[in-house]
C-alpha cells in the first residue's frame, strides 16, 4: 500500500512540474504577462484544461477514433466562450439588410465530372495571398471576402493584390456589417460594388478594431460588379465552383474546441452544426487524404475541403485546415458560400 501511494504521489508531482514547465514555455512563446497572481493562476488553470483536452483528443487519434490531431496554440489561456466571442464574427442579421434584390445562384448537376483534387495555391501561384491574422476582432467575414476577391482579381488580371480588411471593417456598416462585431461576406461584396472598389492592404492596413472610414479612391486595388451565391447546402455545387471559379468564400460552424486547437489531418466533429454558422473562411481547394480509411464515405479515403483561415500561419496546419467533404455538409461549409464577380 505504502509503495503504491508513494509511486502515485511521485507521479503526480512529476506531472505538476511538467505542466508548470509547459506553462512557462507557452507564456514565453506567446508573450503573455498577467496583471497579478490571481489572474495568472486563473489563466494557468484554463491552460491546464486546454492541455488536458489536447492530450485526451490526441490519444483518441492514436487509437484511430478521430481523423485529426489538435495542438497547443495562441488560444492556450482562453476559454471556449472567449475564443467564440473574440475570434469569429460571421453574423446573420436580416433586420439590417437593405438590399433584397435576388442574387444569382451557382448550381451543379449531380453527375457532372470534376477534377478529383484542386489547390489554387499551386494551380495559380499568386491567386492566394499568405495567411493573415484577424487578431481579437470578429472580422473573419472581411478576411473571407478579401480572400475570394484576391483570387478572382488575380485570375482576371494576373496580378496579386492583397486587399484591405480594415476598409471593410470601417466602411461597410450601411450594407449591414458591424466591423469587429461581425458581418457577412455578401454585404462586403455589396459595399465594394457600391463603393467602386476596395483599397489595397498596403494603403489601408489592418488595425483589429473599429475605426472611422478612410477609404481613398486613389488606393483602390480591386473592384467587383456583383456576386454569386453557391446553391445552399450543395457540396457538389461548391466543388464545381472551387474547381472552375477559384477560391470561394464559405461560412462554417467553428464553435468547437476541436476547431480552435486543430493541428493536422481531416477535421470532422459530429458536434459541428450545418446551420449555426459563426465563422467566415476561404475554400482554396479540395482533395482526398488516403493515409487511412475514413469513417464516412465507405472507407474510400477521407475527402476534404482545403480551407484558409485568418488566425495567422501558426494556427492549424500552417494557417490552413482540411475539413470533411461529402460528410453531410459537415460544419455547414456549403450552406452560405459565395464569390464576387470581377
Ligand atoms: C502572369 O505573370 C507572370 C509573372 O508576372 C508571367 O510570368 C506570366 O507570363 C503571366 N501570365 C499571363 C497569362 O499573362
Ligand atoms: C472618428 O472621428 C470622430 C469625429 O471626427 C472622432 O471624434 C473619433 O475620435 C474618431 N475615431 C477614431 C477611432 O479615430
Amino acid at each position: 500500500m505504502r509503495v503504491v501511494a508513494l509511486l502515485l504521489c511521485g507521479l503526480a508531482v512529476a506531472q505538476a512540474s511538467q505542466i508548470k514547465t509547459e506553462w512557462e514555455a507557452w507564456k514565453e512563446e506567446y508573450g503573455r504577462n498577467y496583471l497579478d497572481d490571481n489572474e495568472e493562476s486563473y489563466r494557468q488553470s484554463v491552460f491546464e484544461g486546454n492541455l488536458n483536452f489536447i492530450n485526451l483528443h490526441n490519444a483518441d487519434f492514436e487509437n484511430n477514433l478521430v481523423t485529426f490531431t489538435v495542438g497547443m496554440n495562441q488560444f492556450g489561456d482562453m476559454t471556449t466562450e472567449e475564443i467564440q466571442s473574440y475570434m469569429l464574427g460571421f453574423k446573420q442579421d436580416p433586420s439590417s439588410s437593405t438590399d433584397n434584390r435576388p442574387v444569382p445562384v451557382f448550381t451543379a448537376d449531380k453527375h457532372e465530372k470534376l477534377p478529383t483534387e484542386i489547390d489554387w495555391r499551386t494551380k495559380a501561384p499568386g491567386a492566394v495571398t499568405p495567411v493573415k491574422d484577424q487578431a481579437q476582432c470578429g472580422s473573419c467575414w472581411a478576411f473571407s471576402a478579401t480572400g475570394s476577391l484576391e483570387g478572382q482579381h488575380f485570375l482576371k488580371t494576373n496580378k496579386t493584390v492583397s486587399l484591405s480588411e480594415q476598409n471593410l471593417v470601417d466602411c461597410s456598416m450601411k450594407e449591414g456589417d458591424h466591423g469587429c462585431f461581425g458581418g457577412l461576406m455578401d454585404n462586403a461584396f455589396r459595399y465594394i460594388k457600391i463603393n467602386n472598389g476596395i483599397d489595397t492592404e498596403a494603403s489601408y492596413p489592418y488595425k483589429a478594431k473599429n475605426g472611422n472610414c478612410t477609404f481613398k479612391p486613389d488606393n483602390v486595388g480591386a473592384t467587383v460588379t456583383g456576386f454569386v451565391d453557391i446553391k445552399s447546402g450543395s457540396e457538389k455545387a461548391l466543388e464545381k465552383a472551387v474547381a472552375t471559379v477559384g477560391p470561394i468564400s464559405v461560412a462554417i460552424d467553428a464553435s468547437q474546441p476541436t476547431f480552435h486547437f486543430y493541428k493536422k489531418g481531416v477535421y470532422h466533429d459530429t458536434k459541428c452544426s450545418s446551420v449555426h454558422l459563426d465563422h467566415g473562411v476561404l475554400a482554396v481547394g479540395y482533395g482526398v487524404d488516403t493515409s487511412t480509411s475514413s469513417t464516412w464515405d465507405n472507407g474510400k479515403g477521407k475527402k476534404y475541403w482545403l480551407v484558409k483561415n485568418s488566425w495567422n500561419a501558426k494556427w492549424g496546419d500552417e494557417g490552413y485546415i482540411k475539413m470533411a467533404r461529402n460528410a453531410g455538409n459537415a460544419c455547414g461549409i456549403a450552406t452560405s458560400a459565395s464569390y464576387p464577380l470581377v
